[in-house]
């Protein structure tokens, strides 16, 4: 096993010299690496090896934060040249838009030398001529190793799942969820604020954390909050800012014992002041439509934010938040989807079982 010392020999300056977003605040993936004073843990990632990932619990805390010290690693090193993917075929099928999900896993992919079959729109499939997911499935079994599934609606997984030998990772399901993107979301917060993966954070360290948005209907957001849960002695109290009087529907068996304090409202100006992390989304799934969060909760530069808050968002975005935010250092948002290809890189890698072809798990 690599020691905290050896391991910043794989650090390539170089390669962090390389901005991974234009605008907003850039994000240091050796913070986490000299904070956790040691490799990722390959008997923790060995275990995901042949997982699918469907939702939030098919991944625990504990691999999260090792998947995410991996992920640093892969950002600060470039590992292309030890080919991890060679010889493994990824099929990206994507039944509704997506701009970074797939892009980011086909992204991943490539760089670590594996092969990609992509469907960007499930309509040249025969499923435009009335075929079952279920058949789609079944013929993904002799096409690839792995499979990466968006789906509009929130049933199809299990549908494309039930004749599936191969594990399949779930890019978002209707008003389901994303638990890949809460990965990504979580890689940022642990770049910024590498402690909040600590079981003892200092009071003065924990965050108040701000939701705007629905999580009962929106998948990034209650992906997002259900892995927060996990880190929950690193929030001092959530507040959640919706238009609807029971935001979190059935995403929280019992509020009351999360281990932090949970507010709702529907003001978004009195809260914006008093938090450290404010994480938005526009789109809410509703049946066959989607609903748009209104310019009612819109932030934008000088709108009551704190200079040292971080504003995340899984994007696209719309009226909700300003462009004028981009060139602040309250922007996370950027370098969150930018870390998202590192991430999945991570996860790839655990998922088809080629953790040992990289240099700074095995080597002494
Ligand atoms: N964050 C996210 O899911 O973005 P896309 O819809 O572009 O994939």
């Amino acid at each position: 096993m690599v020691n905290s010392t050896s391991l910043m020999r794989f650090v390539q300056p170089e390669v962090i010299a390389r901005r991974t977003n234009s605008r907003g605040l850039q994000l240091d993936p050796t913070v986490l690496l000299r904070h956790a004073k040691r490799a990722p843990k390959l008997d923790v990632l060995r275990r995901l090896a042949g997982r699918s990932i469907c939702e939030h619990t098919d991944v625990s805390r504990e691999e999260t934060i090792e998947l995410c010290r991996l992920a640093a690693l892969m950002e600060a090193n470039d590992v292309a040249g030890h080919h991890p993917l060679d010889g493994k075929l990824v099929i990206t099928a994507f039944f509704e838009a997506s701009t970074r999900t797939r892009l980011s896993f086909e992204s991943a992919v490539l760089r670590l030398d594996g092969k990609i079959l992509s469907v960007p729109d499930g309509s040249v499939t025969g499923t435009a001529k009335g075929e079952s997911l279920a058949d789609v499935g079944e013929m993904f079994n002799s096409y690839a190793d792995l499979v990466v599934v968006r789906h509009p609606e929130t049933d199809a997984l299990r549908e494309l799942a039930t004749g599936l030998d191969l594990p399949i990772i779930n890019a978002g399901n209707g008003s389901g969820e994303h638990p890949t993107q809460a990965l990504v979301d979580w890689f940022a917060l642990l770049k910024w604020r590498p402690e909040l993966a600590d079981r003892n954070v200092a009071a003065d360290r924990k965050i108040h954390l701000g939701i705007i948005g629905t999580p009962g209907n929106m998948r990034a957001v209650k992906s997002f909050l259900l892995r927060a849960v996990d880190f929950a002695p690193a929030i001092r109290k959530l507040t959640v800012v919706s238009e609807m009087a029971d935001p979190f529907g059935n995403v929280l068996d019992d509020a009351d014992r999360l281990g932090f304090e949970v507010e709702i409202t529907n003001e978004s100006a009195p809260v914006l002041p008093t938090l450290d992390v404010v994480y938005m989304n526009s789109i809410a799934l509703l049946g066959d439509s989607y609903h748009l969060l209104g310019e009612q909760y819109q932030l934008h530069p000088g709108g009551g934010l704190r200079p040292d808050a971080v504003v995340m968002h899984p994007l696209a975005r719309r009226e909700e938040l300003s462009t004028k935010l981009d060139e602040t250092p309250q922007n996370l948002y950027f370098a969150q989807a930018a870390g998202a290809t590192y991430l999945r890189q991570a996860l790839l890698t655990a998922v088809l079982d080629r953790l040992e072809r990289l240099p700074f798990l095995t080597a002494e």
